[in-house]
């Protein structure tokens, strides 16, 4: 077994089941064009990601970190005509050019790009009483995942379904001794989940072009 037959078997899953059209390739192209970073979920995460929002029929969905909206194109998709994404960025750059990928997909009028600190927006959409999002996906900073989470918690109803991206990180979750922030806000993250009461939740383990790590799926009890 080595990294390039998961990568290869990646991209062949992909290939099969998650090609990418013009608008998700177009939004890869001007990430890089601007200089991103290419951490974007990968081809296969993106479908698994529409799959999860269709199986729970959402109409409203929250994203934590945009970056050039590639997850966010896949997550709209999933939504019926009357439905409605908002996804949040700190930096005002990634969040221009998400919603000019979003424009080119199509999605302009269902996906809302709001920039600025995540926890501050979120505490905002907590104050305003915003309808509960059928499901949220969290992928920003690592440090606050237990924060974004508990906000996420508080955003939803009975049902909703709450994805966190890289909370296996190349297993680094194991590392008791780690003194990397991104480690143990997720090792933090894993332990707050085993403890809440509140939702049913796993991780789920993924090896493929994006190496090895891991998404936790949770269920709103
Ligand atoms: N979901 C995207 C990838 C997101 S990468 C995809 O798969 O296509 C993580 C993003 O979170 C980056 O764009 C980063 O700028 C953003 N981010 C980091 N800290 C943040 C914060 N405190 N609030 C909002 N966004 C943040
Ligand atoms: C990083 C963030 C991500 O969301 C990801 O999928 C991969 C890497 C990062 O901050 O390094
Ligand atoms: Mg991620």
């Amino acid at each position: 077994m080595s990294d390039s037959l998961f990568t290869s078997v990646d991209q062949h899953l992909s290939a099969l089941l998650a090609p990418e059209d013009d608008a998700l390739l177009h939004a890869l192209q001007a990430m890089k064009d601007a200089g991103l970073p290419f951490i974007q979920v990968s081809p296969s995460q993106g479908k698994t990601l529409q799959v999860f929002a269709r199986s729970c029929r959402s109409k409203r969905i929250l994203e934590i970190g945009t970056l050039g909206g590639y997850s966010t194109i896949w997550l709209a998709r999933a939504l019926p005509e009357d439905g409605k994404l908002i996804t949040l960025e700190l930096d005002e750059k990634n969040a221009d050019v998400a919603r000019s990928n979003i424009a080119y997909a199509g999605l302009s009028s269902k996906v809302e790009v709001i920039t600025g600190n995540a926890l501050r927006t979120l505490e905002r959409l907590e104050k305003e009483n915003t309808a509960p999002f059928d499901l949220c996906f969290i992928d920003a900073d690592k440090e606050p995942y237990t924060e974004y989470f508990q906000s996420c918690l508080r955003l939803s109803r009975p049902g909703s379904l709450i994805i966190a991206d890289n909370v296996v990180r190349e297993g680094e979750i194991l590392n008791a001794e780690s003194t990397d922030e991104k480690v143990k806000g997720v090792q933090r993250f894993a332990r707050f989940l085993s403890e809440c009461s509140k939702v049913t939740a796993s991780i789920i383990p993924t090896v493929g072009e994006k190496g090895y790590d891991g998404m936790a799926v949770v269920v709103v009890n």
